[in-house]
């Protein structure tokens, strides 16, 4: 894999697996920045969905990680953005081929769905999959119109 600039971000319900992604980041040797939240208080997921997928789309990064209780708000906010494609994933098959086809560029998960086993290898396999172009560029460019 080719060095990635990577934002990562979480609300309350995603902080702890957030640690634990970030801990697997360290050990691959991937640099990150935290967009926060830094603790356990209760937040509002729309304030780092939104700050991680700026990032990304400004080009400051090349993808980001958002993790939230379900993964399912922090996706939806992040999908607000123009230029965002967020994947919420479960499995690994997914993780892959939403890069293979969707050159996804931000993967959300859901703390309080998964075991964090399952998450670090979904982070994995998304980490390492190659967006295929092709065919799938005709369908990501009708994403961009109104
Ligand atoms: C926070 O309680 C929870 O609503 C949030 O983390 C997320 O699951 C929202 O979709």
């Amino acid at each position: 894999m080719t060095k990635i600039r990577l934002a990562i971000g979480s609300d309350h319900g995603g902080f702890s697996l957030k640690q634990e992604v970030m801990k697997h980041l360290d050990e691959l040797g991937i640099e990150y920045k935290d967009f926060g939240t830094y603790n356990k208080e209760s937040c509002h997921y729309p304030v780092y969905a939104k700050a991680v997928a700026k990032a990304v789309a400004s080009k400051e990064f090349d993808r980001g990680i958002l993790i939230c209780g379900t993964g399912i708000g922090i996706s939806i906010a992040a999908n607000k953005v123009k230029g965002i494609r967020a994947s919420l994933c479960s499995d690994t098959y997914s993780a892959r081929l939403t890069r293979n086809h969707n050159d996804s560029n931000i993967l959300c998960m859901g703390e309080r769905v998964l075991g964090v086993g399952l998450a670090l290898d979904i982070v994995d396999a998304w980490l390492n999959a190659e967006y295929e172009g092709g065919r799938h560029q005709t369908r990501l460019d009708m994403l961009e119109e109104d």
